[in-house]
């Protein structure tokens, strides 16, 4: 059913160019700031030139204008600049591994980056309970690695995991493509070292590090997708996974979206228990992948859409009968094209390869107009469709990816260079659709800057006033992540 949707107020001309005004209450950074900043955390931890990773974001489409990167090594030392920061309104951007997708990490004008890449030393894994407590600033790779030796893994992994921490990924609730299987981090998030951006730099240690705990308000969820907003995540408790010792990955062939549809169904019930994946992609991102990165699909038919699904057991021999039932299955129900098991994890790896390649390949066209969101199935595709048609010739592709297990499509609208006629076609017209399809405009990476003019779509206003009220309690001089999502 449509929803009707209240009329937005349009942003000032296109998307990126929505850069909201200074905030002349706060401070500009001064020598003296600097040098207390030195004060607090020693030379090393104050850097000034050759910030520019720090101050782009991955898509290289956000540029700010900071002037300095602050490395704390200590929920200490950041209680201390915090302290300082709001004290002298100084404006702070939290910075995980910066591989946020809508702008969220980087300075609008001239905040200070506050980088958490050097808080990564204390690290504890409890493996009887499956409980893991650690430095924010881990990468999740690293976290991985050091997990598998103990015969865990982490209950999520996304295509940045080699750059991203697992702050950032608190601070963004990451998805990624374990979801359909272990849950979203709700699930596993069971307390967090915050640091408030208050006078008094204030250090809240919230929820607890054991399993179940139903003795106060959850607070560590308030954190999950907070994007930077509420306070600075220095330390993450949370449950891991025992590591699968089978994994099965196949790449499936399908004709028509419908069937890819049936094909999740059938994958539900009778991969059932062992399922922990089920990736999407269409014909537009395999051509996509084979000419801007030279990767070639693993079936030798080429099909309008591929789906990769896998599953993660412990015992190879069941898990290999119930995935090559399931295939069968296709086959005969003529759910499928074609279709191939990974029989070695080098296959497997290709598999992957081409799905976690997506999000590079897109950006070898010029510009990509990224989007991320959540749809009921019925609509899932049909987005697609709906944007190919409007946006015509004027885009070079429009690819689609997804989980689609977890209802969440990642449209690309790729152009040669930024394209303004473009930008008036697909917005706000594109995230109205959404909406008015009962979706969600962001299903995982957030609003930050890139979806800010239209983070009001599909939330009642009394949602919009709380989280406002959230934000004036845990950032009362409002410092935190200023010109983003709240
Ligand atoms: P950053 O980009 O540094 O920051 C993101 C936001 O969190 C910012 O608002 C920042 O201020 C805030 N923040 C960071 N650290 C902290 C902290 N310690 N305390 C408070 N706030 C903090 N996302 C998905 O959900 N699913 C995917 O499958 C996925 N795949 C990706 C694949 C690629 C190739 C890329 C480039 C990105 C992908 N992403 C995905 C997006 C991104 O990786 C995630 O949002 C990730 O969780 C961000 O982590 P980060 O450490 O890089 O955070
Ligand atoms: C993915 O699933 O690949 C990520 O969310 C990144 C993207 O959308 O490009
Ligand atoms: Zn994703």
């Amino acid at each position: 059913m449509l929803k009707i949707l209240p009329k937005i107020r349009r942003p000032v001309r296109c998307l990126s160019a929505v850069v909201a005004a200074r905030n002349e209450g706060f401070a500009k950074v001064m020598q003296s700031d600097l040098l207390a900043f030195e004060n607090f955390l020693g030379k090393d931890g104050v850097q000034k030139d050759d910030i520019s990773n720090h101050i782009t974001d991955w898509t290289g489409q956000f540029k700010g204008h900071g002037s300095v990167v602050l490395y704390p090594k200590s929920t200490e030392e950041v209680s201390a600049i915090l302290a300082y920061c709001s004290r002298n309104k100084i404006a702070v951007v939290p910075q995980g591994g910066n591989t946020g997708l809508v702008g969220g990490s980087i300075p609008v004008h001239d905040e200070v980056v506050l980088s958490m890449n050097k808080i990564n030393k204390q690290f504890s894994f409890d493996d009887t309970m499956g409980i893991l407590q650690c430095d924010a600033g881990f990468i999740l790779e690293e976290l991985d690695n050091k997990l598998a030796k103990l015969g865990y893994m982490m209950p999520f992994d996304l295509g940045a995991k080699g750059s991203c921490q697992i702050g950032g990924n608190v601070a963004t609730c990451a998805g990624g493509i374990r979801l359909i299987r272990y849950g979203s981090l709700h699930a596993h998030l069971l307390g967090l070292t915050v640091v408030l951006p208050d006078e008094q730099g204030s250090v809240l240690h919230l929820g607890s590090s054991i399993r179940k705990d139903n003795t106060s308000l959850h607070t560590p969820h308030l954190f999950l997708g907070s994007e930077g907003q509420l306070g600075v995540i220095t330390s993450v408790t949370m449950t891991a996974v025992p590591k699968p010792r089978s994994v099965q990955s196949a790449m499936l062939g399908v004709e028509s979206f419908k069937k890819c549809c049936e094909v999740l169904k059938l994958a539900k019930s009778s991969l059932s228990e062992v399922i922990s994946s089920f990736e999407f992609l269409d014909a537009d991102i395999m051509e996509c992948l084979k000419s801007n990165l030279d990767l070639h699909p693993v079936l030798s038919k080429s099909t309008p859409f591929s789906i990769l699904v896998e599953t993660s057991g412990s015992n190879e021999d069941h898990d290999m009968e119930k995935m090559s039932a399931f295939l069968d299955e296709c086959l005969s129900k003529n759910l499928i094209l074609d279709g191939v098991l990974a029989g070695s994890s080098a296959d497997a790896a290709n598999m992957w390869k081409l799905r976690e390649s997506a999000p590079l390949a897109v950006t070898r066209d010029g510009y990509v107009y990224k989007h991320d969101v959540s749809l009921p199935l019925e609509n899932y595709y049909e987005l697609t469709n709906v944007m190919k048609a409007r946006c015509g010739d004027l885009a070079k592709r429009v690819v689609t990816y997804g989980h689609l297990g977890d209802g969440n499509t990642h449209l690309n609208i790729t152009a040669g260079k930024r394209c303004e006629e473009l930008e008036e076609l697909m917005y706000p017209f594109l995230y109205e659709w959404v909406v008015a399809h009962g979706g969600s405009i962001s299903a995982e990476h957030g609003i930050g800057q890139l979806k800010l003019p239209y983070s009001n779509l599909g939330k009642e206003s009394e949602e919009r006033l709380l989280t406002k009220k959230l934000k004036n309690i845990f950032d009362p001089n409002g410092i935190l992540n200023p010109y983003k999502m709240i």
